[in-house]
């Protein structure tokens, strides 16, 4: 695919990765692709590099708007590999340029690199740089995603590039918001919005929200975002934005999701009735069942519902292994704002249940105790246990719901 020009004199020159299917252990059903941008000016700057596999693919789209050695800088807004993993290549072509990075962001890159010949001008916070008919303001936004993270705002564009901010992993020949114009394609986008934030920056809500404030109170006029992954906002990037306020805010759907796993199929025969009580207590319901499904979508699937019971069998007087992983990949994530249960299947010692009630409160949440377990096989008695229990867990969810809205 060719460069393609984002804004006069801007291009994205960035790589599409049609195939990746496992992002450092998140699936990525869609690809993804990695974006950088060129602006072309007295001193013609290039905004951060691609994943090291696609550099070359990146260095051709380059070279098709500009000869490399008239390149001046090279921002650095993040270090992370899917973006910096290109750079050894880079400064091997471009070894004139000044580097525009964050302090912790040259740090890092002394870790993976030989810098000692670069040129780096460590910017704050604030920053700016004139370029000729562009300036760019960098602006600090650490932890989103690692500590070295900034974004470049272009004052006469209007435009944020804003790094892994805003992005979604999905491949795709679009580049631009307005071009996915049927209903089917802009849920498949903003699905793949709520996948990304719920899987990379769910625990950082707050410093979100100060970011963006920070932003509005600089009154930063942006009529395009332009991400490290996936589409560039064009044609509503307030849309955007007001996203990820809601998310931070805790939105999230009147909706259980229902997360197990099974040995003997058990604990599986426990979520028919725990459906029907929810669904009879007037609430959405999504069961995913977790050997069969990938982690990503368990945990986006968690995100989106304002409540969650977890289903799990007893083993060796613990909980089901994949289960144990889902509520310790989830406790890593810092979910805040949902209700969660527990319910599943033992055979003599039990304990799956008590132990996933532990990690849930582990995790600050909220969990709707003690749950229902029952030994070997659920009996009809045992049925309307759990659709009394879910029941009543779907009341809870919808009285908390409340004070969201
Ligand atoms: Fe897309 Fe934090 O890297």
């Amino acid at each position: 695919m060719k460069a393609v020009e984002i804004k006069p004199d801007i291009f994205w020159v960035g790589a599409t990765d049609w195939g990746v299917r496992d992002f450092h252990g998140y699936i990525t059903q869609n690809g993804t692709t990695y974006n950088n941008y060129l602006i072309m000016d007295s001193q013609i700057t290039l905004l951060d590099t691609v994943k090291g596999d696609f550099v070359e693919e990146s260095i051709k789209k380059i070279k098709s708007i500009t000869d490399l050695s008239r390149i001046t800088n090279l921002v650095i807004n993040h270090i992370e590999p899917d973006h910096a993993g290109g750079l050894g290549r880079v400064m091997k072509l471009i070894p004139q340029v000044t580097i525009y990075i964050t302090e912790r962001g040259r740090k890092g890159l002394e870790r993976h690199f030989d810098t000692s010949q670069w040129n780096f001008k460590v910017v704050k916070n604030g920053d700016t740089l004139n370029i000729g008919t562009h300036s760019l303001l960098f602006l600090e936004t650490p932890m989103l995603h690692w500590p070295d993270s900034m974004v470049t705002y272009v004052k006469e564009a209007k435009l944020l590039i804003s790094q892994d901010a805003f992005g979604q992993h999905i491949a795709s020949a679009a580049r631009f918001d307005d071009e996915f114009t049927s209903c089917a394609s802009l849920y498949e986008l903003e699905d793949a919005v709520k996948d990304y934030y719920a899987n990379i920056l769910m625990p950082f809500g707050q410093l979100i929200k100060a970011k963006i404030a920070d932003i509005v109170k600089a009154g930063l006029e942006i009529d395009m975002i332009a991400p490290d992954h996936g589409i560039i906002w064009r044609k509503d990037p307030g849309k955007i934005i007001q996203m990820y306020l809601d998310m931070a805010n805790g939105k999230a759907d009147l909706r259980v999701a229902v997360i197990y796993d099974t040995m003997w199929h058990s604990t599986e025969r426990m979520t028919v009735p725990v459906v029907q009580g929810i669904k009879d207590e007037g609430v959405d319901c999504k069961v995913i069942k977790l050997r069969a499904s990938p982690m990503s979508l368990a945990i986006k699937e968690f995100w989106e519902a304002r409540g969650c019971l977890i289903g799990t069998p007893t083993l060796n007087n613990l909980m089901f292994p994949s289960v144990a992983e889902f509520l310790y990949h989830l406790g890593g994530l810092r979910p805040k704002n949902r209700i969660m249960g527990a319910f599943g299947s033992f055979g003599w010692g039990g304990g799956g249940v008590k132990e996933a009630n532990e990690a849930i409160k582990r995790m600050g949440i909220e969990t709707v105790e003690p749950g229902v377990q029952v030994q070997y096989r659920p009996s009809a008695d045992d049925e309307i246990k759990c659709y009394e229990y879910a029941r009543e867990f779907a009341k809870k969810v919808k009285e908390y719901h409340k004070k969201f809205e």
